[in-house]
């Protein structure tokens, strides 16, 4: 059975590497890797972690790129990839813009096309946006579904997907066993040097389109007032290369004491940093994902979640984009160890991280029905 992953932004790349790596692994099964290019250098350091080998890349991105101009490019470009490759079944991940576009380019060949990390939900079609569309609108494309938990499963349930749903847990819990390392060494520069036992140390991210402008503002100024009124605070800041999110960012935290604005991390350093963080910050996705696992708790940047199985545990608390609101519930954690403790117990909801292998499972078993 021939099998082709499209991904092409940094989370997706996180979290198919360790199922392309499994199904590289199957003598019953070929493995092609067709990246969209929706993201360039972010997606670097992660295909060389895990050693992926790339078929196809659309190479679409541009500074400052639009959605119409990302699904335009995507859709025009990944048609002949799929003529000449003739894949059985294309593999999408979650809900970014090349998800869908991979999914309905995919349709328009009459290649069933499978879900990973189906089912999330916020119920607000602009929040996250254009998230929530994205995967709404996969999830009528697709002929499996490979929901990462049982709450997942139920979302689809609603929607009337009766057929080919299976329960596997997050793929991100099986990048752990890749990234996780106990006496681990930094590779970037700033962490090699801090002493991260040293005082205490907020992780924060946040980049997403709905909390471009304003709300971006909104969250650095509570920033500012945080390591203002804690002497002991620091907070380390990954900036998303997007220019939009860049140019807030620099406004207002540059040359703040004990704000660290870095590039990206490199995906090693990140989950072996929020290990070692006092709490995070984010209005991520993935974030809300890992973070629980690690027994660190998360403050969410955002005024909704379709990952309400850590906020159910109590470990993630959503506390939107207001100035005194992040300042407020930050303090709480700061100053407050019951409340502290409350949410820092390890909780994981996303499975026992080998959901690649139960994919892999249901795709030979789909394989042996649909193709004999
Ligand atoms: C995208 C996804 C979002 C996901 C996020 C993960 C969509 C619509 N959005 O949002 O769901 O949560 O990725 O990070 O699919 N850039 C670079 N280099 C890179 C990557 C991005 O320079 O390696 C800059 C470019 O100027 C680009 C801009 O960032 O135009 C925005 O990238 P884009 O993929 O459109 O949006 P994200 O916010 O990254
Ligand atoms: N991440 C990373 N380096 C960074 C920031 C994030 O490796 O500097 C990882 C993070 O650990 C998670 C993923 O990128 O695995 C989340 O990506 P992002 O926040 O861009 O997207 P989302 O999860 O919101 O879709």
């Amino acid at each position: 059975m021939k099998i082709m992953s499209v991904f092409g932004t940094r989370p997706e790349a996180i979290k198919m590497c360790p199922l392309v790596k499994e199904i590289e692994k199957q003598h019953d099964m070929e493995s092609i890797v067709c990246l969209s290019g929706q993201h360039r250098e972010m997606l670097i350091p992660i295909l060389e972690l895990f050693e992926i080998k790339v078929n196809h890349n659309l190479d679409i991105m541009r500074p400052k790129q639009t959605l119409t101009t990302i699904t335009a490019d995507i859709l025009t470009r990944i048609e002949d990839v799929l003529i000449k490759e003739r894949p059985e079944i294309v593999l999408v991940h979650g809900d970014t813009t090349t998800s869908f576009v991979a999914a309905l380019a995919a349709f328009y060949q009459k290649i069933p096309v499978g879900h990973v990390e189906a089912g999330l939900r916020s119920g607000d079609k602009f929040s996250p946006y254009p998230e929530e569309m994205n995967r709404t609108l996969t999830t009528r494309i697709a002929e499996l579904h490979f929901a990462p938990t049982e709450n997942n499963k139920s979302n689809l349930l609603k929607e009337g997907i009766t057929e080919g749903i299976t329960v596997t847990g997050n793929t991100v819990m099986d990048a752990f066993h890749t990234t996780l390392k106990e006496n681990y060494e930094f590779q970037n520069e700033l962490l090699k040097t801090k002493d991260l036992t040293k005082g205490r140390w907020i992780l924060l991210t946040a980049h997403r389109r709905e909390n471009l402008g304003k709300p971006l503002e909104q969250i650095c100024e509570a920033v500012k007032q945080i390591v203002k009124n804690n002497k002991d605070v620091n907070v380390v800041y990954p900036v998303h290369p997007n220019p939009a999110v860049r140019e807030t960012v620099e406004n207002i935290l540059k040359n703040q004491e004990r704000v660290y604005l870095t590039e990206p991390f490199d995906v090693q350093d990140m989950h072996n940093l929020m290990r070692r963080s006092y709490l995070v910050l984010t209005d991520s996705g993935g974030l809300q994902e890992e973070a629980p696992s690690c027994g660190v708790p998360v403050l969410v940047l955002r005024t909704e979640t379709e990952r309400p199985e850590a906020v159910q545990a109590g470990t993630v608390r959503i506390i939107g984009v207001e100035t005194e609101d992040i300042v407020r519930e930050t303090e709480v954690l700061l100053h407050n160890k019951t409340a502290y403790e409350q949410m820092a117990m390890a909780v994981n909801p996303y499975g026992d991280g080998k959901a690649s292998c139960y994919i892999v499972e249901a795709l030979r078993k789909w394989g042996q029905e649909t193709l004999g």
